[in-house]
């Protein structure tokens, strides 16, 4: 099979390259850029050395492309392809949000392909597995969500908490992109932390609408805060809910079910692990997997969990490769063992 990247030159477009070029199954025959076409992969990005390829305006012959573009371009760029047949992983937020409206309002652009929007289906793959697999449009979800979203949906399938919920994120620089700006400079992230989007992260509803399908009449009320810390890679997202009351045994008993139901949710997962201990950023770090640690604060009778990803890799890249496996009929994790790189 070939498969294609548009848009190489980016942080989650180079990330797709470094991990396709370990997949048995498909070959990398096309990768398109705008400022470096015209020169080859290995010239401008030395660590793929392997892969000699020239960077094109526009992609070649491909069974399935993924477009790591801003969005609205990227809505633009894949609309003919699928309209054409080719299968297509969107790593913009362009198809996440199901309701025109509600994307218009969140970006502030129009809807460059909303006809669509009604067959594009949410990549977050642990959960959307079976129509993953029969699609032709994924919408890869965004980075932080996939943390919130993996970290919280057992407590909702398992009736086990009030809708008000409060997520609160780390991020590594490279989510923000390797365009340039003043937020990102070295001088401004260095020994510094920062909260951001008090008003509103654009992620937000993409948490909202995947939590609220999971249990009927569960309506959340999230607060999202993300913050901005001074490393390459990596999510931590601290989840805190209020447990409804009986929902768990007392004590350290409650602290051990909520342990075993989350185990029992995430049974057989290649890349989502319930840990004994509070997962750190570092044990993710250049893999697909995501950590999760439930516990309770059985003062508050709250219920906290710690949700770990790179944003590139399950994220992003490694999450897009994972459906890409599915619609092309391959083992979900071929191309994805590797080892969290470590220190
Ligand atoms: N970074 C993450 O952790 C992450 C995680 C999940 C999803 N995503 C999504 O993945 C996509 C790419 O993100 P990124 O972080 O990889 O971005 P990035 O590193 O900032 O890459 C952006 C690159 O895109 C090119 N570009 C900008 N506007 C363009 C346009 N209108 N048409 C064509 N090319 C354009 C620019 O290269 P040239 O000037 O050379 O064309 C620029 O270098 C975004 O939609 C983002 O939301 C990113």
């Amino acid at each position: 099979m070939k498969v294609g990247i548009i848009n190489v030159t980016g942080y989650a477009g180079i990330e797709l390259a470094r991990l396709l070029l370990q997949h048995p199954h498909v070959t990398l025959t096309s990768v398109t850029g705008r400022g470096e076409a015209g020169k080859r992969l290995p010239d401008v990005f030395p660590h793929l050395y392997r892969l000699p390829l020239e960077i094109t305006p526009e992609l070649g012959t491909v069974d399935l492309a993924f477009s790591a573009l801003p969005h609205k371009a990227s809505a633009e760029a894949v609309a003919p392809l699928v309209r054409q047949g080719v299968k297509v992983v969107d790593i913009s937020a362009d198809f996440r949000l199901p309701d025109v409206q509600e994307y218009e309002q969140w970006y502030g652009v129009k809807h460059a392909a909303p006809e669509l929007l009604k067959e594009a289906v949410y990549g977050l793959t642990e959960l959307h597995r079976q129509k993953i697999g029969k699609c032709r449009l994924v919408a890869n979800p965004g980075c932080y969500p996939t943390s919130a979203i993996l970290g919280l949906t057992p407590a909702v399938d398992n009736g086990l908490i009030e809708p008000d919920i409060i997520v609160d994120s780390k991020s590594g620089v490279s989510g923000a992109g390797r365009a340039l700006s003043i937020g990102t400079h070295y001088s401004e992230v260095n020994e510094n932390l920062s909260a951001y989007s008090l008003g509103g992260h654009r992620h937000l509803p993409e948490i909202v609408n995947e939590l609220k399908v999971r249990k009927a009449g569960f309506q959340p009320r999230v607060t999202f805060l993300p913050h901005l810390v001074p490393m390459t890679r990596g999510i931590l997202s601290s989840c805190y809910a209020t447990l409804k009351p009986g929902a768990l045994p007392e004590g350290k008993k409650g602290i051990q079910e909520v342990q075993r139901l989350y185990g029992d949710f995430y049974k057989g997962e290649t890349f989502v692990r319930v840990t004994e201990a509070p997962p750190e950023t570092k044990h993710t770090w250049g893999n697909n997997l995501c950590l999760i640690y439930p516990t309770v604060d059985v003062r508050t009778n709250r219920l906290i969990v710690i949700s770990c990803i790179d944003n590139l890799v399950k994220g992003a890249a490694g999450q897009a490769i994972q459906n890409m496996n599915l619609m092309l009929g391959f083992p979900e994790a071929a191309g994805l063992q590797a080892a969290a790189v470590y220190p």
